[in-house]
């Protein structure tokens, strides 16, 4: 797909249809005769694009009359918002869809809804139909806005409600919104994908790629920034191909600048950086924007460039290792993280090493690594040579023998050191947060500092957390 024949449209969610009316109506006699409001409880599988569709679906919800609960037994309405990026994702989904089945069977009134990633295939949607026929509503990640009707559909018409976009050319902008955080929120900045890495489902369940309008981005993150909001994370499969499609030229660069510039707010972060397109004019931004946290997510999923070339990455090991130079030349400090796939179909021994060699070379901050998962439908799904599990897992016990010791002695070298720490939980006064560099750190304080940034000096490292004291 070109940049210039796919033609965007932001537009407003509708509220005042009749069946929306009629919802809230009905929603607000039960509330009446019961003495309490209908309560929802959302399950939330996969990445922070879901998350933040969760809380979309939330406000959806909320706007209509629904209450949350953290009991899925004392739900009225159930919702699976699944992902299938992994085989084992997709596993999880269908053993609590099958827990699910008891609750419903005690509480006949209970709803179930099931959206997300995996939905967005018809063989899915066929599988769950079939298999689970308690399941009430079926959408998918381009219809949240119709949760409403949906829902109305299935209470008072009676009728199993399935709403289905393949793809859209719409974003749908002002749909209402459940936080789970005051002082940190999701952004998005760009929908869909249209990288086609060949092991990679995206494409596939989120569609083309499309950019918000630099305008209503900042219009949402000055009202968060009213709210109390101290952090932004910018949500997009490819952030920094963000504007490509906008009529507009506005790069990702451009759009922080802008971000910079909004009073309140204090942190801005980024996922996910694409290596392909990483530009000097970013790593500028990133240098020059004060509030931008000094961390860059640049997934490198292989080491060997044939690799990478089969999955279809457009970058080699070298062009990889150069940015990591430019990175830390021009900001010393800087985090980098990563993503790693393992057992990619044809990786040879040799291949791996190339893997493990760059794990050494630029010394991660940190790294999510995975097996690799067939996914049917994708390109590297039909690639000879599939490696055996056995084989995988041998590999992937020795990446983490290699990669963890690395990320213990990057957090060794933050010892004594003293870092601002935005706090965001807490529990029997033990206070969790993170560093500019994404670093998780635990300390003791009081349960008022939580959305506060305060300053921690760090006591105790281990691989996937800090310890640290508050400076008074
Ligand atoms: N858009 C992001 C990643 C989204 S998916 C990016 O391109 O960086 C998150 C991670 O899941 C990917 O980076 C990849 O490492 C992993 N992943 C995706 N498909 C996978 C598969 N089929 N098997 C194993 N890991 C996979
Ligand atoms: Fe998947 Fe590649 Fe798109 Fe990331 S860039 S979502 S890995 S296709
Ligand atoms: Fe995210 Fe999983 Fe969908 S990783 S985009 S929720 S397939």
């Amino acid at each position: 797909m070109t940049d210039k024949n796919y033609e965007i449209i932001s537009e407003d969610i509708r509220t005042d249809s009749d069946k929306i009316i009629e919802l809230k109506n009905c929603n607000e006699q039960f509330f009446i005769m019961e003495g309490r409001r209908k309560k929802y409880h959302i399950l939330t599988y996969g990445c922070q694009m879901n998350e933040h569709d969760s809380e979309k679906i939330a406000g959806m919800l909320t706007s209509v009359g629904y209450e949350e609960t953290d009991d899925e037994k004392q739900a009225d309405l159930v919702i699976f918002n699944t992902c299938l990026i992994r085989e084992n994702a997709e596993l999880r989904v269908f053993g609590k869809l099958g827990e699910v089945k008891g609750l419903k069977r005690n509480n006949p009134h209970m709803l179930v809804a099931v959206c997300g990633c995996m939905m967005q295939r018809q063989e899915i949607r066929e599988k769950v139909l079939k298999k689970f026929s308690f399941v009430d509503i079926i959408f998918g990640t381009n219809t949240i806005h119709e949760l409403p009707m949906l829902i109305y559909d299935a209470e008072i018409n009676k009728r199993k409600s399935v709403g289905i976009v393949d793809d859209t050319k719409s974003i749908y902008e002002n749909m209402p919104k459940r936080r789970k955080f005051k002082h940190k929120a999701l952004v998005n900045i760009t929908y869909g994908c249209d990288n086609f890495c060949t092991y990679c489902v995206v494409p596939y369940v989120r569609g083309r790629e499309k950019s918000r309008e630099p305008d209503d981005i900042i219009r949402e993150i000055k009202a968060l920034a009213e709210d109390g909001c101290k952090e932004v994370t910018l949500l997009g499969q490819n952030v920094n191909s963000y504007g490509r499609n906008l009529d507009k030229k506005v790069t990702f660069a451009d759009l922080l600048y802008q971000i910079n510039k909004i009073d309140g707010i204090e942190r801005i972060r980024f996922m996910t950086s694409h290596p392909k397109d990483l530009t000097d004019d970013l790593i500028t931004a990133i240098k020059e924007c004060g509030k931008v946290c000094r961390h860059v997510h640049l997934p490198v999923q292989a080491g060997s460039n044939e690799v990478l070339r089969r999955m279809n990455r457009k970058y080699t090991k070298e062009h990889y290792l150069s940015l990591v130079e430019k990175l830390r030349k021009d900001l010393p400090d800087i985090a980098i993280t990563t993503d790693i796939i393992v057992g990619f179909p044809g990786e040879t021994e040799e291949d791996f090493l190339e893997t493990i060699d760059m794990v050494k070379k630029v010394r991660f901050d940190s790294a999510f690594t995975f097996l690799y998962s067939m996914r049917e439908g994708t390109a590297a799904a039909k690639m000879e040579n599939q490696i055996p599990d056995d084989v995988k897992h041998k590999r992937f016990d020795r990446l983490l023998e290699v990669l963890y010791p690395i990320v213990l002695e990057k957090n060794k070298e933050c010892l004594g050191k003293v870092f601002p720490v935005l706090v965001e939980t807490v529990e029997n006064n033990r206070l969790t947060g993170r560093t500019e560099h994404f670093r998780l750190v635990h300390f003791k304080g009081s349960r008022d500092l939580v959305g506060e940034i305060v300053n921690v000096r760090i006591t105790k490292v281990k691989t996937f957390h800090m310890e640290g004291e508050i400076l008074e």
